[in-house]
């Protein structure tokens, strides 16, 4: 969603708010803005469009400040126009705010505020903030004072960062979106997510909710409503250079690169006992069912794992998050409901974990990143160690997201499971040979300007059609759907002309089945692409060209072919001249519902 960054030094806080703007633009990229107290007052810059159109303003006028705060927005409340980007000020234009979440009774504070004289520049929920805190400032309350008081009003999420003429010090709090703190040896930062200031330090304090921050150049305090309290600082294991493009020409080519090597650590970790869940084992031997909540991407992860549990005897479903609150199914002691989220602070996923506690069920959380907020309110954490993943379009977590769920569902069945575990051995090379081998660029040439991409599979072929099909539409705006192969003739049948393009998933598990339903395509006219190992001829035979995958048992063979697919839509949107880490209307952490 949106991204903040604010940083407080001795030295000149600028170079860093930007390049920790640029480092968040993964969350939101339709305006952006900083606020900074330059010695003389309070200096607002702000720009509609992506970072780079701020920079020019900033390049131009060459501002420098000890203290200041930046937002990198994704747009909920107005169009992103240059008024609506933040950071908003007050009235007397001496304080500014920048805000990531959504303020539900925004529209009663401002009927209030403009009942009692506030006038109002933008459309968005935000500006009621710093009017708020105005407000109390001028009934003789401290910047302090009249910060917390404005934040007692608030309902709904938020994380708000706010500096004040008055003072040298950045004022912070977070309620339902995530904010951390960096701890530099000449700075202190506050931001939305780690990424943002791991070029300048990998020391971290995680907020909770709840908790607010006054940070000045050479100490920060955090309280909570009943005083001050004391948080941990940790070590981030990530690295900036993690973080950084490496020489590709786009985050998500890298990251799809770097699966080998995020899949090596996931196994390595697993088998170094490091990889299981902090779940004691009596928490674990008393498991009977597990329901998966997720979203997007990381629902079709969740999806694959609810395969691989259920051939391990493990009753397992699987759920939008979005929906899990008005559906939720019922739980029993022995459920576990299991929240797979890459960031660990999608909102929807945040509140189906809510919905699952209310109903007494115990909760994991199988994310990316430590300390996020669904790996601190559940019962327990895995971590996929993936590293970070910046692109918006999730390519490497989808894979860490599938083995760490089969190798827990391993877990989880014990001896006795009614199939072996999965041998995950040979994935990391076998995704090498595909990044090494793959013809995507060709195919997605070859069928440039077709009118519709159809996705189909069965078995754990069906979430890699899902995954596909996301996948490309996503990044390249074309049309693209994934259906469950034997569905085809159940009505998406009639969308297959002789301008549609098939990717049919061969995995080894139904594939006769399968090319059924690709013989009922070609019937229709339409072009299919099979991902195949090559072994069974028939595929090699019927199929119109083929998207070679190494042999490999099914659950293996599945992830091998979602590799191809990620590389078929990169280049797909590649050709088109997407901006493929920064698709249109998306953002990388979806913190509203
Ligand atoms: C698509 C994509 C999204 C996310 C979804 C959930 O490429 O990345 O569909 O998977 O927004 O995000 P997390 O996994 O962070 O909960």
């Amino acid at each position: 969603m949106c991204g903040i960054i604010a940083r407080i030094g001795t030295d000149d806080a600028v170079p860093s708010l930007l390049s920790g703007l640029s480092n968040l633009e993964y969350r939101g990229y339709d305006s952006a803005g900083i606020a900074l107290l330059n010695g003389h007052g309070l200096e607002v810059l702000k720009r509609e469009g992506e970072i780079d159109r701020l920079l020019e303003r900033v390049s131009r006028r060459a501002p420098s400040a000890e203290t200041g705060i930046g937002h990198t927005r994704w747009s909920t409340h107005g169009p992103p126009t240059d008024v609506n980007a933040h950071p908003h000020t007050d009235c007397t234009g001496t304080l500014a705010v920048v805000h990531n979440g959504i303020i539900e009774n925004h529209d009663a504070l401002r009927a209030r505020l403009e009942a009692a004289g506030h006038g109002f520049e933008s459309d968005t929920d935000t500006e009621v903030i710093p009017h708020l805190i105005e407000e109390h400032l001028s009934a003789g309350r401290s910047t302090e004072e009249a910060f917390h008081a404005a934040i007692d009003e608030l309902s709904g999420s938020y994380a708000i960062a706010m500096v004040h003429e008055d003072e040298q010090a950045i004022y912070a709090a977070r309620n339902g979106s995530p904010m951390v703190l960096g701890i530099a040896e000449d700075a202190l930062f506050v931001a939305s997510d780690v990424p943002a200031f791991l070029e300048f330090t990998d020391r971290v304090v995680y907020l909770e909710d709840g908790h607010a921050v006054r940070a000045t150049s050479e100490e920060y305090t955090i309280t909570d409503g009943d005083g001050v309290v004391h948080r941990p600082v940790r070590t981030v294991d990530w690295t900036a250079e993690a973080a950084e493009k490496g020489g590709y020409d786009h985050y998500m080519r890298k990251e799809i690169h770097e699966q080998p090597t995020a899949l090596r650590q996931i196994l390595e970790c697993h088998s170094s006992g490091e990889g299981l869940p902090d779940l004691d084992s009596a928490f674990l031997d008393g498991i009977r069912e597990v329901q998966f909540v997720a979203c997007g991407t990381s629902y079709h992860a969740a999806l694959y794992g609810e395969y691989v549990a259920t051939e391990r005897g493990i009753p397992a479903s699987t759920h939008l998050a979005s929906e899990y609150a008005t559906h939720a199914r019922p739980v029993s002691e022995g459920t576990l409901v299991v929240a797979v989220t890459q960031s660990g602070e999608t909102a929807d996923t945040l509140g189906a974990i809510e919905t699952a506690q209310r109903a007494d069920a115990r909760t994991l959380a199988v994310t990316n990143v430590v300390g996020s907020s669904a790996a601190r309110v559940c019962d327990g954490a895995l971590y996929i160690r993936a590293g970070p993943e910046i692109g918006v379009a999730a390519t490497k977590t989808f894979s860490s997201q599938v083995v760490a769920l089969s190798l827990f569902a391993d877990q989880l069945a014990g001896e006795d499971s009614p199939s072996g575990p999965v041998d995950f051995g040979s994935l990391p090379g076998g995704v090498e040979r595909v990044l090494e081998t793959s013809r995507s660029r060709d195919i997605a040439e070859r069928y440039r300007g077709r009118d519709a991409f159809f996705f189909i599979g069965r078995g754990v072929g069906y979430p890699v059609a899902l995954e596909g099909a996301l996948k490309f539409k996503e990044i390249s705006y074309e049309h693209a759907e994934g259906f469950a192969a034997g569905e085809l003739k159940h009505g998406p049948l009639a969308l297959v002309t002789p301008a549609s393009v098939v990717f049919a998933i061969f995995t080894g598990q139904d594939d006769e089945k399968l090319l059924g339903n690709v013989r009922e395509a070609q019937t229709r006219g339409a072009t299919v692409v099979a991902v195949t190992d090559g072994t069974n001829e028939e595929v090699l035979r019927q199929a119109d060209d083929i998207l070679s995958i190494p042999e490999a048992p099914p659950t293996v063979a599945g992830l091998l072919a979602n590799v191809q697919l990620q590389l078929v839509s990169y280049h797909a949107a590649a050709l088109l001249g997407r901006p493929i880490d920064k698709p249109r209307n998306l953002a990388k952490s979806v913190t509203v519902e």
